[in-house]
């Protein structure tokens, strides 16, 4: 069995100096207090939550407790570049505390592989929209769903840490159902494997970091300018739009196919600001969404997410409920 060390993120640097380097069995370690959940036919393979471009999530149990948790685990070898950045987005995680942002129970590093342990959740949002509800939710319900990650997003951003991949993937939805859909006030926000935390609330162009993923990207992201946090309230504005309708706000060439060059597609549609709002939405949700899908040239009026609480007010009521 492979040595391994393991890392308490929150206090990383200072930790290991205080302590020293906690040289642990990473099996004994993370399987000490969570045992993989087994394939039944097969008894030997781990059952898999999912996966996205660099994680694979498997399901766990919490051998004192008996609860199921889930283990995002990352391999480091064939993520090299992205590791130091996981750790430090890791890091960021494990100290958030609210309500609509996935928590992290345990972190674990071994010689193969960075692990995360979290409360397991239902299926993500992507995968809801796409299985159970293909033309959106209704308007109601989607509005609740934007109001608890909006004030998942606003406390990132409080805590000036941008988000930088808000995505229907990236959103977790619990099992419990309330009136028919998975209840508003538990959904969460979770993966901040792109996340930063520039100095100042801007990412110079100069600086900018590995894009997250180009449906949700903000023009200005797409275009090279520097940018805020009102990358990720773009993002939102997407999210909310692909749940009351079931599909992308922008029409990304003829017949869906991309553009001879996609980045240059982007940018042109996004500089224009072809937002197409021909759906039949109520005049709120128009508002919001024509307000959030500014053209290039505004991006820097674009509302932040405390705009979004003061200019909407069923915003901040609903968020009130979600939050209790
Ligand atoms: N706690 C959880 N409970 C249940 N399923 C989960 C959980 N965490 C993640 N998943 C599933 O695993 C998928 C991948 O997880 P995650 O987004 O953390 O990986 P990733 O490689 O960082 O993804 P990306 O492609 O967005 O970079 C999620 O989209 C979701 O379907
Ligand atoms: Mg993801």
């Amino acid at each position: 069995m492979r040595k391994i060390t393991r890392i308490f993120f929150i206090s990383f640097c200072l930790s290991a100096l205080a302590m020293g380097a906690e040289e642990l069995q990473f099996e004994e370690e993370l399987e000490g207090k969570y045992e993989f959940e087994k394939n039944p036919e097969t008894f030997d393979q781990k059952i898999r939550l999912g996966n996205g471009r660099i994680a694979v999530v498997y399901l766990a149990r919490d051998r004192k407790s008996k609860n199921l948790v889930a283990v995002r685990q990352v391999d480091k070898e064939s993520n090299q570049s992205f590791v130091e950045q996981e750790r430090k987005a890791l890091g960021w995680h494990k100290a958030c505390d609210h309500p609509h942002i996935l928590k992290i129970l345990d972190i674990y590093e071994s010689q193969q592989f960075l692990s995360a342990v979290m409360p397991r959740m239902g299926m993500d949002l992507f995968d809801y929209i796409l299985n159970h509800q293909p033309s959106g939710l209704p308007e109601p319900v989607a509005r609740k769903y934007f109001v608890s990650l909006l004030s998942g997003l606003a406390y990132l951003h409080a805590k000036g840490i941008i988000h930088h991949d808000i995505k229907p993937e990236n959103i977790l939805l619990p099992c419990e159902v309330v009136e028919g859909y998975p209840d508003w006030k538990k959904i969460q926000i979770t993966d901040l494997g792109f996340a930063c935390r520039p100095e100042g609330g801007i990412v110079p162009a100069s600086e900018i970091p590995r894009s997250g993923t180009s449906g949700y990207m903000a023009p200005e992201i797409v275009v090279g300018f520097s940018y805020t946090n009102r990358v990720d309230v773009y993002a939102l504005g997407c999210v909310f739009y692909v749940i009351l309708v079931g599909s992308f706000p922008f029409h990304y060439g003829v017949k869906g196919q991309w553009t001879d060059s996609e980045e240059k597609f982007f940018a042109i549609s996004f500089r224009e600001g072809q937002y197409c709002p021909s759906i039949s939405l109520s005049p709120a949700a128009h508002q919001i969404l024509r307000r959030i899908f500014r053209p290039l040239s505004q991006a820097s009026e674009r509302p932040t997410c405390e705009d979004l609480w003061t200019e909407f007010p069923w915003t901040k009521e609903l968020s009130k409920e979600s939050e209790e």
